[in-house]
């Protein structure tokens, strides 16, 4: 199998480092030590983060007419997971080592009598099941009557909504409710970093359809939306498949299944799946709440409840594919004949924290001073732009490591005649560019 080392790729310690160094992504709570499965995005984290949220909602909703926006409590009526089957199966099967008394998910253990952590043989308790919702309590009273569930999934808070939504938008099937949002499960064994974590983002998709016999094919469709919309972003094709789920992989109710899967350093990991999933949603909740969830075609006068099909994919897992595959370490020989070596993230421009750099020259020369921050605040309007000034060579570093396709240097002959170097990314090619010219070379580049 391909392995980080054999494809020249980065490790995970590498990306873990960088994210940190560079303020992508801290553990949360670190001066206390840190909380297992939880991590905060820092400040150029938080912009890569809305951009990618961003980049899912232009392409799922904005450029569509069949789509509606939502957004949901966190927190639901706790018969919402009843009826969703999460009370009751929403659980993976767990077991402790005796000796080291750490814990672990049984389908995680390659050896199920040895203890990978400290060595101990047939050292496992007796495996148990572990539900994965987060619990709180609601109001003053902390007693059974008062016990709620942080959300694990988004998708609940649009099939309890599916009346009100249809009503309201005055949309019919086909069409779709599209949420961003946090959700929690309290993972046995949190870990590769933000891939497996207690409190992450998910972007969902939910697409009802009538049941006349193109469900099948409108699921391919947006399979092939979501392949199209990685493809349109960057991530390498042979780092990414799309495993068709077998009828004994899938739910029995569900017709269809795609996990969309990425080759992270320890190897394939779920970033998405994609689900046909027939009535099943909407019928659990008309069963326990009684409630006619069915649409009501105006038309033919007659009720029916679509089917299902779901996108869902989790922003953290995929702001983490973003990093772990635009990251690249490259050598390369200066003019001087050195051999030099340079960290670089190639983010797509639209996903790019920063994605223009302005640079003085020297920070003690206010003229050129003057003039970066001039030119900086002039693109501030059409881009994301930082400013910056000091040892030039520095800076590229800087900025290859965050991922800024471009940056500009004022220098002395920016004075004289208003030109300005561009540098880019991954190229490293510099070229002197009018200052009235700019913004229009940086928009066709951009
Ligand atoms: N509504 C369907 C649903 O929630 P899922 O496969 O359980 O389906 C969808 O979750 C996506 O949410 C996953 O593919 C993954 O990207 C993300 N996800 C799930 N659990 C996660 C966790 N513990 N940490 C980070 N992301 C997670």
């Amino acid at each position: 199998m391909e392995t980080a080392a054999s494809a020249g790729r980065v490790t995970m310690e590498e990306i873990t480092a960088l994210a940190k160094r560079r303020g992508f992504i801290f553990q949360s709570s670190e001066i206390y030590g840190g909380i297992n499965g939880f991590w905060d995005y820092g400040p150029l984290g938080a912009v890569l983060k809305a951009n990618v949220k961003r980049a899912w909602w232009r392409d799922t909703v904005d450029l569509r007419d069949d789509v509606v926006a939502f957004d949901a409590a966190i927190i639901m009526h706790p018969s919402v997971w009843q009826a969703s089957g999460h009370v009751d199966a929403f659980s993976d099967v767990m077991v402790d080592c005796k000796v080291c008394k750490h814990r672990f998910r049984l389908d995680h253990l390659a050896d199920r009598s040895k203890c990978p952590d400290c060595g101990s043989t047939n050292s496992f308790t007796e495996p148990r099941s572990f539900n994965l919702m987060l619990r709180t309590s609601v109001g003053p009273m902390e007693d059974t009557s008062s016990q709620a569930y942080l959300r694990p999934e988004t998708a609940q808070g649009i099939f309890v909504n599916f009346k009100n939504i249809y009503q309201t938008a005055r949309k019919r099937p086909p069409f779709g409710v599209a949420q961003i949002g946090k959700s929690f499960r309290n993972e046995i064994t949190p870990g590769n970093f933000t891939f497996r974590v207690r409190e992450f983002e998910q972007a969902e998709l939910e697409y009802f359809v009538p049941d006349d016999g193109k469900d099948l094919e409108v699921f391919a469709q947006w399979v092939e939306r979501r392949k199209a919309w990685y493809a349109a972003y960057g991530i390498a094709a042979d780092r990414l498949r799309f495993y068709e789920l077998t009828e004994e992989e899938r739910p029995h109710y569900a017709r269809a299944g795609v996990d969309v899967e990425y080759l992270f350093p320890w190897g394939w990991g779920e970033l998405e799946s994609i689900a046909h999933r027939g009535t099943y949603d909407l019928d659990a909740h008309m069963r326990l709440s009684g409630k006619d969830l069915r649409f009501f075609d105006e038309a033919t006068k007659t009720h029916y409840t679509p089917l299902l099909i779901e996108s869902s994919a989790g922003i953290d897992r995929t702001i983490l594919t973003f990093l772990v595959d635009a990251c690249e370490r490259e050598r390369s020989v200066d003019p001087n004949g050195k051999e030099t070596e340079r960290t670089v993230l190639r983010f797509h421009p639209q996903i790019a924290p920063v994605q223009v750099a302005v640079f003085s020259l020297a920070r003690n020369k206010p003229e050129l001073v003057e003039r970066a921050r001039t030119i900086e605040t002039a693109l501030r309007r059409a881009f994301r732009t930082s400013y910056d000034e000091g040892n030039i060579g520095q800076l590229y570093r800087r900025q290859d490591e965050i991922g800024t396709p471009f940056c500009i240097t004022v220098d002395y002959e920016t004075i004289g005649d208003g030109s300005v170097t561009v540098r880019e990314r991954d190229s490293m090619r510099q070229e002197r560019v009018k200052g009235d010219a700019l913004e229009a070379h940086l928009e066709a580049r951009l």
